[in-house]
């Protein structure tokens, strides 16, 4: 199907100094945002940051306290909910039971007594490749079937903004990573604008084309995925999306391209088109499959910066990678991702190592240093941090 054949062309959403305060506790305090038309937006946060009162501010669900909502240029700050080009898909379904997938998708439209709503509800089906099933009962499906049916009904009223809320939350892990593959492919087919609220990172990744990463209310920082991930600008973003090591310290030295922080005695490069301060503390960091172990003292390379000796203290082979919890004294534990690219890990507990990284592959963070990350508060046993992260994906595989 063409582009725009189906919908027509998504507009922009346009937040400006959104407000929203509920009684005795404020949601969201100053939100400033501009989604353009055509994209894959996701907005990416922690539970209780205050995604979902976004997207019902923008659906007209809920009043701003304070600020307006334009959507293709028009104000729509006074308008209802049933007025806005705006369709929602939550994640609970509700289809209803007793009506066909055909019926499902068509009731809206019937119910505005719009023309051909049958064959618009085929047409948006076929879009979702379920148009074979348009004759069966909601509880024929799959979760990920009833999913798209949710899906097919929101897009048949042709939105010019469609809002997701946490639409694959439902599925299994790898029923949702197929859905965000499929989900993708809709949105490009159909050019619709997409807001697509969700708490896991990785599905933000797959999906968006922008990602504006949400903490306690506010925008911490909005970019393509990839510059999120290798640029983070807060030690919120750079632990949320993704893991990373995190050093404070103060500058101590400086050339026309680099700043070197002092890191318990040990001088750490950073090139300055890397990071967002120059001077005073600086909180530098780098992602874990950037870092490479010795066995041997590194030779000084004035490309790489080098940390240890420290010591192994945990390792997990997880099949792809291995990794390593590296105890450097006076600096904390480091995470270490090695590819398997012989046999298994090559590094073993208590082993003494370096860890070398490229300088170009450092960044240095915007936000005041604060406490030392909670990884860093002095921790007898590091093998607790490994656990606790099985764990938490444990749980998270277990709730999928
Ligand atoms: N009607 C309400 N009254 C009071 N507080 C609310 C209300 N709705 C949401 N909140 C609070 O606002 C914050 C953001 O909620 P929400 O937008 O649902 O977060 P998220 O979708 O990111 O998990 C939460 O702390 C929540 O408890
Ligand atoms: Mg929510």
């Amino acid at each position: 199907m063409p582009s725009g054949a189906f919908a027509d062309r998504g507009a922009d959403l346009e937040l400006v100094g959104i407000q929203k305060r509920f009684p005795g506790f404020t949601a969201i305090e100053h939100l400033d945002l501009v989604i353009p038309a055509g994209s894959f937006f996701a907005l990416l946060g922690p539970s209780g940051c205050g995604k979902t009162t976004t997207l019902r501010l923008v659906a007209g669900l809920e009043d701003p306290t304070g600020g307006r909502i334009l959507i293709g240029g028009t104000d729509v700050t006074a308008q209802k909910a049933y007025q806005r080009p705006v369709n929602t898909v939550f994640q609970s379904y509700a289809l209803f039971p007793h009506m066909t997938v055909l019926e499902n998708v068509a009731f809206g439209l019937r119910r505005r007594q719009i023309t051909d709503a049958l064959g618009k509800a085929h047409e948006a089906l076929r879009l979702v490749e379920l148009d074979h099933l348009a004759a069966r009962k909601p509880v024929q499906l799959s979760g990920g079937q009833q999913q798209r049916v949710a899906l097919a009904r929101a897009i048949v009223n042709r939105p010019a903004l469609l809002l997701l809320d946490e639409p694959l939350g439902a599925l299994d892990l790898k029923l949702r990573r197929q859905m965000q593959l499929e989900l993708k492919t809709i949105q490009e087919e159909v050019g619709l604008t997409f807001l697509h609220v969700t708490h896991d990172q990785e599905e933000a990744m797959t999906m968006a084309d922008t990602i504006a990463v949400m903490n306690k209310g506010r925008i911490e920082q909005l970019g393509a995925p990839e510059q999120l991930y290798e640029l983070p600008r807060t030690a919120f973003v750079a632990n949320f999306l993704g893991q990373s090591n995190l050093f404070t310290g103060p500058v101590v030295g400086e050339t026309s391209t680099s700043i070197a922080v002092d890191i318990a005695g040990r001088s750490i490069v950073v090139p300055k088109t890397r990071s967002h301060r120059h001077a005073g503390d600086v909180t530098i960091g780098v992602r874990p499959e950037k870092l490479t172990l010795h066995r041997d003292k590194p030779v000084h390379d004035s490309g790489h910066n080098v940390m240890g000796p420290g010591r192994v203290t945990d390792v997990s082979f997880t099949g792809v990678s291995t990794q390593y919890l590296v105890s450097v004294p006076g600096v904390g534990v480091l995470i270490v991702f090695e590819q398997n690219r012989s046999f298994g890990p090559v590094e073993g507990e208590g082993d003494e190592v370096w860890v070398t990284w490229n300088v170009e592959h450092g960044f240095g963070l915007d936000d005041d240093p604060v406490a030392p990350d909670p990884r860093f508060v002095a921790d007898t046993s590091t093998k607790s941090i490994a656990a606790q992260r099985r764990a938490a994906l444990v749980t998270e595989l277990e709730e999928a």
